[in-house]
């Protein structure tokens, strides 16, 4: 099966009710990881990578690496997903590498750190959506900006600054209108990375009725939430019991990715959990095997952390069991899909 543009899926999980992770990737091992989780779960997959995985893989790894994934899992449709594109080069560089749906992450200025202004966003969402639509790419945008680390697509905000640049509704609303993006980021008090909540969230700083506002307004659109690693406290207690230093953190709670889902998220992405179970595998490896220097005897082991947390989210977010349900359709039979689709208002 050819990889699967991005609005097909989540058609899907739209008509059906369900949530699917966005998974990130830098090597082998993760896309491998992903790729068992979804074989044991029977689960449809988004795979993505951001700019900076694709400058750590380079682009040549990481196209082959996706169709080794495809030849050796028929039966699961894939999306590839470019994560955060930052300026629209990036969107159609990843496009012309083969990914079926990408990010145009306009809610933050070029420099990736201060929020942009609405004008800015809407002029190179649109240009990214009528150069992908032209070749039944799909396009995620994003209004309002994230709190978190900075050098990983985060206004560089703290949580309580972060409260000041959620998502406004009728902002959502209009911007959709002007865009026509298959699916909209929102800003509802979640960040990237491993510190985004100084204690367990509450509907003040994880504001999930926002999303539920959202949704009324937009009862139409695939929403996504980033940072939505719920950060577990087994994970950070195994890193921390083999040498690490994670403080005391919080994730986004599992039952509230669930209620955005009866909400129309259909998008969730998690990175964080991946790399925490990854870093308390290899871990916990190096202090109890020192004398081990065989990197399968750790990248296996750390394989098999993140498949289980990957495992775990597709049966949570409603996935799992629907990678044979999906109405294949390939980027090029979606152009004429956005054809008949009416024009962006302007
Ligand atoms: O949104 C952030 C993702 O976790 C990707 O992060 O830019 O470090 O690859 P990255
Ligand atoms: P986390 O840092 O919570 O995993 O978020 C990942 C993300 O939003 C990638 O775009
Ligand atoms: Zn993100």
């Amino acid at each position: 099966m050819p990889l699967i543009p991005l609005r097909i899926l989540l058609d899907h999980a739209a008509e059906n009710g369900y949530g699917v992770a966005a998974l990130n990737v830098n090597n082998m091992e993760q896309i491998q990881a992903i790729m068992m989780a979804a074989q044991e779960t029977d689960s449809p997959v988004i795979v993505q990578a951001s700019k900076g995985a694709r400058k750590y893989t380079n682009d040549a790894y990481l196209r082959h690496l996706m169709q080794a994934a495809l030849e050796l899992n028929p039966n699961i449709p894939m999306v590839m997903h470019l994560d955060h594109g930052d300026v629209p080069e990036t969107c159609f560089s990843a496009i012309e590498q083969g990914f079926t749906s990408v990010m145009m992450d306009g809610s933050l200025s070029e420099d990736g750190k201060e929020p942009s202004t609405y004008e800015y966003n809407v002029e190179v969402t649109k240009k990214v959506v009528e150069a992908a639509h032209a070749r039944g790419i799909s396009v995620e945008g994003e209004i309002g900006a994230l709190g978190g680390i900075e050098d990983g697509h985060g206004a560089g905000l703290t949580e309580e600054e972060a409260q000041l640049h959620l998502t406004d509704p009728e902002q959502a609303e209009q911007f959709v209108a002007e865009t026509n993006v298959d699916a909209l980021a929102i800003a509802i008090g979640t960040s990237h990375g491993a510190y985004k909540f100084k204690k367990k969230p509450t509907g003040e700083v994880l504001r999930m009725t926002l999303i539920e506002e959202i949704n009324r307004r937009l009862p139409n659109t695939h929403l996504v939430m980033h940072g939505s690693s719920s950060v577990p406290q087994e994970l950070q207690d195994i890193i921390n019991a083999h040498g690490g230093e994670i403080k005391q953190t919080y994730g986004v709670p599992i039952e509230e990715i669930q209620r955005g889902i009866r909400h129309g998220v259909r998008k969730v992405n998690v990175d964080t959990d991946s790399r925490l179970a990854i870093t308390g595998a290899i871990r916990t490896i190096f202090s109890e095997a020192p004398a081990e220097f065989d990197p399968r005897k750790y990248l296996g082991p750390a394989r098999e952390a993140m498949q289980e947390v990957c495992k775990k989210r597709m049966i949570a977010f409603g996935q799992a069991g629907n990678a044979g349900k999906i109405p294949i359709k390939t980027c090029k039979e979606m152009v004429d899909f956005y054809t008949k689709q009416a024009p962006a208002v302007s």
